[in-house]
């Protein structure tokens, strides 16, 4: 046990070593601003959103405690799950406890190599979440990583493939640290073409992007999208939204889904009434853009490296561990939470700060994150 007690120690000092080490940090106190959370329409603060999850609660009680399997549905989940293909025009939607889940084991299910009859080749964008990453490596998959967002490349990947194996093309839609965006219509062409399952992480795009704000990740019977309720929609917990085919199946080879008590009825309820209160919220979803395109423009007319971000998410690309956890500290002290994101989460010399911007942030602590930016 000493032994064992001694690697995991020497693996933290490593990590201390590289200026790398992760600590929980406490809640900060008498902040200005907060550019950290991913509540990017500020609906986990909605009057609408905390009156479901209280109803729920009192209703259903704190807990599902049981598996969706085993107990059943409380009484949310499938009409839920019906408006959530309504919306997504997918036959089919599916509720997991959380967006990491599902993508580990909904995505590791589909790609079972016996299930298939073939070993399945994976095409994965090189800035994947690593719950995409998980899933590949708990069905025992090698990725094809192709270059970030570079169609191109996948392609010549694609073309390099074996044309009898089963194909599957992995992309977030929104990336969470680079806050750009795939072309999704070209990759689902991509998809059709090359005979893939295209599988899209929509979890950044939910709330924000597509039609009435419901993602950017399109049904198709060869489509599968997982979108969280933990970011936009205030929430926790997440959908997935596919053929009536790939829902039957992931029932009953998705351990996640099988193995895992069902969702809170409070999570579920807050993250029902904040979808359907999405269709409602095209100018504040407008205005964010906005925001974004001037704090942008502010940043880089300051000298600063926003990669190639369009989104409500802005990189700003130090590069280097040191400074980014200076500058990060720097604004801190001025009452500015940003998160300081470094490798391994983004490749070695991306270190960088994220700033996640939302709704709810106000012109006064918009200046004040640009103050002290110097922009
Ligand atoms: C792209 C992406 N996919 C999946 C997840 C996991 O979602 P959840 O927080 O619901 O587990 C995250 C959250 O960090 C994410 O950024």
């Amino acid at each position: 046990m000493a032994d064992l007690l001694q690697a995991y120690r020497q693996a933290c000092a490593q990590r201390a070593r590289q200026d790398r080490l992760r600590r929980l940090p406490g809640r900060d106190a008498g902040l200005r601003a907060d550019f950290s959370h991913n509540d990017y329409l500020s609906l986990s603060q909605h009057p609408q959103v905390i009156h479901a999850a209280q109803e729920a609660a009192a209703r259903w009680g704190a807990g599902a405690t049981g598996s969706r399997l085993l107990s059943g549905d409380y009484g949310l989940l499938a009409d839920f799950e019906t408006e959530i293909a309504r919306s997504k025009g997918s036959e089919a939607a599916l509720i997991y406890v959380s967006g990491y889940q599902a993508n580990a084991t909904a995505l590791s299910a589909l790609l079972d190599a016996k299930i298939l009859g073939a070993a399945p080749q994976v095409f994965a964008d090189r800035l994947n979440h690593a719950s995409l990453h998980h899933a590949c490596q708990l069905a025992g998959v090698r990725q094809q990583r192709y270059r970030h967002c570079d169609l191109d490349h996948l392609e010549t990947l694609l073309l390099q493939s074996d044309a009898n194996a089963p194909k599957f093309i992995v992309s977030e839609t929104v990336f969470g640290m680079d806050g750009d965006r795939v072309d999704v219509t070209a990759l689902a062409a991509l998809a059709q073409r090359y005979d893939a399952l295209l599988y899209l992480d929509d979890a950044h795009a939910t709330g924000i992007f597509g039609p009435q704000g419901y993602g950017l990740g399109n049904a198709h019977p060869n489509t599968v999208v997982m979108g969280t309720f933990s970011k936009a929609i205030g929430a926790s917990g997440a959908y997935l939204a596919c053929s009536q085919t790939i829902a039957d199946y992931l029932v009953n080879h998705s351990t996640g889904f099988i193995y895992s008590t069902t969702p809170a009825p409070a999570a579920i309820a807050a993250a029902r009434a904040a979808w359907q209160l999405l269709p409602t919220l095209n100018e504040t979803r407008a205005q964010l853009l906005r925001t974004a395109a001037d704090v942008r423009a502010r940043l880089q007319a300051a000298g600063y490296d926003t990669g190639a971000s369009d989104t409500h998410i802005l990189p700003v690309i130090l590069g280097d561990d040191g400074k980014t956890l200076a500058l990060r500290d720097a604004l801190l002290a001025r009452g500015i939470k940003v998160s300081a994101i470094r490798p391994p989460t983004v490749p070695p010399n991306g270190a960088r700060l994220r700033i996640a911007l939302a709704a709810s942030h106000t012109q006064a602590q918009i200046d004040a994150l640009l103050e002290g930016f110097g922009a």
